[in-house]
């Protein structure tokens, strides 16, 4: 097995350091091999090859079994503009991945229940799976530029999507409801968006072709911001565009308490791409103190992804053993009530509890 490892920027080299040596004892001990190769992204790559995302690096990521990526961007890149941007970097490697589906899980575990920024009863029960389109809409979307004399600007980017784009992200939010709870909410503005009214239009007819099975509701993104915050245990498969996915899956990654906890998957293509929600939160980078909780879930996700469930489910095991001994990174850590750890620490005890899940 090949993995490509992109640790990028911040704290993303941190906290994939310790996802590679949880593969590899974890691997080791089930007698699978994993090639680790690693390579620049981001600013990393803007300080290597003055390119956040050079074509050699794509190669290499399509060459290989699936990439790991840590996170990008910094302050040292912010006054870069357009293609020079770290972010364009990331944006680049997806749309080369053709990886148009992004999974982003969110569990509240008890552990973590009161870590929320909800109350308890409120938080209760949350277990939601986002799946943001990830290669198309706004992000993407041409014609996109600025025009006009400083001061008297125009500026615009476009939304669009196509019924194909819309019916492929769909169809994998409509096959993951059908192994977990059975219910898609999908999420638009279809009251204000032409493109959200298509969106709307192509959701309900795959679903009455193919997915009647499962409870379709749609949802304005308005409204669901504001459900996710005051109930979020009603939802369970979240299915949405690029921006919105954006917007709200942040939302609903803090309702963990910490956006340190959420991972993500992004797949579609030939080789996925697994990273975690989190930025590169340079301000705590190099300070051991970031979570490699988010990490090492995506680590979880890939591993399910490549056909290991068992390692993918020791990790998942590690994590929760990790969070009921009460251990916590800054992030999440309350005085009098968890155990302060830092990066490694934390990593060390989910690797080793990892392992015993794996005996
Ligand atoms: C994310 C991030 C990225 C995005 C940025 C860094 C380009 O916010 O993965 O959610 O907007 O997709
Ligand atoms: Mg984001």
């Amino acid at each position: 097995m090949n993995i490509l490892v992109l640790s990028g920027d911040g704290i993303g080299p941190e906290v994939c350091d310790e996802a590679v040596s949880t593969l590899q004892v974890l691997a080791e001990k089930k007698g699978l091999e994993i090639h680790f190769s690693k390579d620049h992204a981001g600013g990393s790559a803007i300080d290597t090859y003055n390119d956040p995302m050079p074509d050699s690096v794509i190669e290499k990521a399509k060459a290989s079994d699936a990439v790991l990526l840590g996170a990008v961007g910094g302050e040292k890149w912010d006054h870069l503009t357009g293609a020079m941007r770290p972010e364009s970097g990331l944006l680049k490697i997806r749309k080369e991945l053709g990886v148009f589906a992004n999974l982003r899980p969110v569990a509240v575990t008890p552990a973590l229940a009161d870590a929320s920024p909800l109350r308890p009863e409120a938080i209760a029960g949350t277990d939601m799976l986002v799946v943001r389109e990830l290669t198309g809409g706004i992000y993407f979307g041409e014609p996109r530029g600025r025009s006009g004399e400083v001061g008297n600007e125009t500026a615009f980017s476009t939304m669009v999507y196509s019924t194909a784009e819309i019916e492929r992200v769909a169809r994998v939010a409509f096959t993951w409801a059908r192994r977990r709870g059975g219910r898609v909410c999908s999420v638009d503005k279809a009251n204000v968006l032409v493109v959200s009214q298509l969106w709307r239009d192509v959701v309900t007819a795959l679903h009455k072709a193919e997915f009647s099975d499962v409870e379709l509701t749609h949802m304005y993104v308005d409204n669901a911001a504001m459900q996710l915050v005051v109930r979020p245990s009603q939802f369970d498969v979240i299915l949405t565009g690029n921006l919105f996915g954006d917007i709200l899956s942040d939302a609903a990654a803090t309702l963990g308490g910490s956006l340190g906890l959420l991972p993500s998957a992004s797949v579609g293509g030939p080789v996925g791409l697994f990273e975690p929600v989190h930025g590169s939160a340079p301000d705590i980078a190099g300070k051991g103190i970031a979570n490699p909780v988010a990490m090492l879930l995506s680590t979880a996700m890939m591993m399910d992804e490549l056909s290991q469930p068992e390692i993918a489910a020791a990790i998942r095991a590690g994590v929760n053993s990790a969070l009921d001994a009460g251990l916590r990174t800054a992030d999440l850590h309350r005085e009098g009530k968890t155990t302060k750890v830092s990066t490694s620490e934390m990593a060390k005890h989910i690797r080793e509890a990892a392992l015993n899940a794996l005996a």
